[in-house]
């Protein structure tokens, strides 16, 4: 079926730019209700974080969910993958740093299970929406989420301003920080991810970065390069975003001050998670990868 009749036939509604606004009943959304629904609660399993997650109203997304599960009913255990996989490496990386920003946060409950992991840790998401709101509801899960969370709106493809923002927010540039880009890197073009990053490069290499990326076409099994592609222009068509991909070769060009640590494909990330794999088992079943490195 055409993405755009998926789409329709999900939302039942005419293209009516009223309704295809991203605001929800607590302001959530589409496409963040969209990979909570995924998760499902099973990853950010911290008290604190299911306190938040019990706040949020996920109903904006289920047209979204249905949409794009019709495309490939699995599609669950792609996002539960990834957002194990980034939440491991996160935690095993933040004993060496004592700032976290995450970078297109959304309304995600990285920020609070992190806190709840860590004692002294000051985390600081930024996003171009809801991050007043964010902060109003992560203010009712506790006085020190609320001290140690910081919430700033800013685009992130006016880099300088999201540097600025930061800096009057607290967060200080002497200082080692873990940099998360989830769910964020295909929204932005590759200059403005460039650029970003390069702004918090360090002589030292005293950052760590995760980055969550789309793999280009041709590097994915034929027979499953539609799964991708679908999902996200069903995303496109609802949000009107543009989708950036990466290869090892364009990595390499695009952030010339990393070296990478680590990097995994969907099948060591299901590997990981389930112990088995089951709907990913060569490297070329996947589309996403994750990377971490120095900066
Ligand atoms: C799919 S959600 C991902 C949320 C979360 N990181 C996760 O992985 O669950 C993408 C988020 O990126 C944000 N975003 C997209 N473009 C942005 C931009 N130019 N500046 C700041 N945030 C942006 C959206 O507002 C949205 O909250």
């Amino acid at each position: 079926m055409m993405v755009a009749a998926l789409v329709r036939k999900a939302f039942n509604f005419k293209r009516d730019p009223e309704v295809m606004t991203f605001a929800g009943a607590h302001g959530l959304s589409d496409t963040s209700a969209l990979i909570m629904l995924w998760t499902e609660g099973s990853i950010h399993t911290a008290c604190s974080s299911k306190a938040y997650l019990r706040l949020l109203d996920l109903s904006r997304g289920k047209n979204l969910l249905s949409a794009c599960d019709g495309v490939w009913p699995h599609y669950n255990q792609v996002i539960k993958n990834r957002k194990k996989c980034i939440l491991d490496i996160a935690v095993r990386r933040i004993q060496d740093v004592s700032q976290v920003i995450i970078f297109g946060a959304g309304m995600d409950s990285l920020s609070i299970e992190l806190a709840s992991r860590t004692e002294s840790v000051m985390i600081y998401e930024v996003d171009s929406a809801n991050m007043g709101l964010k902060s109003t509801m992560i203010g009712r899960s506790g006085a020190d989420l609320r001290r140690r969370i910081r919430c700033l709106e800013s685009d992130l493809r006016n880099t300088a301003d999201v540097v600025n923002t930061l800096k009057v927010s607290g967060w200080d540039d002497s200082k080692p920080s873990l940099l998360v880009f989830e769910g964020i890197s295909y929204y932005l073009d590759r200059e403005t991810m460039s650029n970003l990053v390069s702004l918090f490069a360090t002589e030292k290499r005293q950052n760590v970065m995760i980055l969550e990326y789309l793999l280009e076409n041709d590097l994915i099994r034929p027979d499953r390069r539609h799964i991708p592609r679908m999902v996200f222009d069903i995303i496109k068509e609802h949000g009107s975003v543009q989708i950036t991909r990466y290869a090892q070769d364009t990595i390499q060009s695009c952030f010339k001050s990393i070296r990478i640590l680590e990097g995994h494909t969907l099948k060591d990330m299901e590997k990981c998670r389930c112990g088995y794999n089951r709907y990913f088992k060569t490297d070329d079943d996947g589309w996403i990868n994750v990377l971490c490195a120095t900066v």
